[in-house]
């Protein structure tokens, strides 16, 4: 998706910016202050996304350092590895690309990038969703803090949802396959094979992370659905207060009876506007072939979004993997380049 964003124009710096979203909505104040000079940029993670997008890095950056857990040889990336954040925070950049998993310390090393003014791209729904005040901060000091692959992977969700709401159609109800990877072992427990088998083959392709809980139990969709009503109405929903259901506690046999009826089991995540209450829920359910999430196979993402003025819109695409999760954040990134370099 390109040219989701408004051109850049002048505007008055906000006292207290609302949170919205992971478009860049900055550009107007950035292009004020556009830099002269290549962002000096930073990856924390070069794991399956950080992996895929550190190869795939644009002209106008400089790569000064990359965070992982364990060390690398000398030439496995075109920067230094590190494995201590202080080194990689040393090289003093400008630009902090993360693709850690979620928790404490991909956290701390979020908050320490807004604390030190860098512009920030991201792909961790976890922290988004819990931590809006850092999100609010960078953007209060004129930065970019982006999170496109936080929602969708390659399916651009929050794109969408954004050019709805900016166009004045609104949003009413967003109801999505938002997990590529309950999907994906949902798809395989309906062909018979065992919970642990299809999170198994999940991991191996790189969908599913060492501990799978937040994808089964439903966090992940939810904390994805808190981002979508930020971007959608501007609330803060607590991903805690997300109604929902585990595929860890399917009964036996829902599958191969989903099966018999011509049915598909789905994780559908559910959020609407009741009145001036937000009602948000993840459950498990046994879609009829013709529902568009039911079409939605493997990893893939579904989103149908309905407009309070217009027609349904159905975003659908790889909503895991490298390749789509990488493409996401690197729309980010080439949005900021536009916005912030000359
Ligand atoms: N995979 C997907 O399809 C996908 C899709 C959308 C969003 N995301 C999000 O993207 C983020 C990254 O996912 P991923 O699949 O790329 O994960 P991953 O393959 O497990 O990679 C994680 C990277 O982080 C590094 N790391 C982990 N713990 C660390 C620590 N304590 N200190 C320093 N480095 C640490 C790892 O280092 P080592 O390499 O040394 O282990 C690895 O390079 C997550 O927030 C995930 O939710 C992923």
């Amino acid at each position: 998706m390109t040219a989701l964003l408004p051109a850049p124009k002048p505007v008055q710096p906000l006292a207290q910016p609302p949170v919205m979203g992971a478009r860049v909505p900055l550009e107007a104040r950035l292009a004020a202050r556009r830099a002269t000079r290549p962002l000096r940029t930073v990856v924390l993670g070069c794991g399956v996304v950080g992996g895929g997008v550190i190869t795939n890095l644009p002209d106008p950056l400089i790569l000064t350092a990359i965070l992982a857990r364990t060390s690398r040889p000398e030439g496995a990336f075109p920067a230094p590895v590190f494995t201590d954040a202080d080194a990689v925070f040393a090289s003093r950049p400008d630009l902090v690309i993360e693709a850690l998993p979620g928790g404490a310390e991909a956290e701390a090393l979020l908050a320490r990038a807004v604390a030190q003014r860098c512009h920030v791209i991201s792909a961790n729904k976890d922290v988004a969703a819990r931590r809006p005040d850092l999100i609010r901060e960078a953007r209060a000091s004129g930065r970019v803090f982006a999170h496109s692959a936080a929602v969708g992977g390659g399916a651009p969700v929050l794109e969408t949802v954004a050019r709805l709401s900016a166009s004045g159609a609104g949003i009413a109800r967003v109801r999505g396959v938002l997990n590529g990877t309950s999907n994906f072992v949902l798809d395989r427990l309906m062909a018979g094979e065992s919970l642990e088998s299809a999170v198994a083959a999940a991991q191996a392709a790189g969908f599913a992370e060492a501990d799978p809980s937040a994808d089964l139990d439903g966090l992940d969709a939810a904390n994805k659905l808190v981002l979508i009503a930020r971007e959608a109405w501007g609330v803060s929903l607590d991903p805690a207060s997300v109604t929902r259901e585990s595929i860890s506690h399917l009964p036996s046999g829902a599958a191969q009876s989903a099966r018999r009826q011509s049915r598909r089991l789905r994780q559908v995540a559910l959020l609407e506007r009741v009145g001036s209450r937000v009602r948000a829920r993840v459950r498990i359910e046994a879609l009829a072939e013709t529902d568009a999430l039911a079409r939605t196979r493997d990893e893939g993402n579904c989103v149908v979004l309905s407009p309070e003025r217009g027609a349904q819109v159905i975003v659908a695409g790889k909503g895991a993997g490298r390749a789509p999760t990488a493409a996401s954040m690197l729309g980010d990134l080439h949005r900021l380049i536009a916005a912030v370099c000359s």
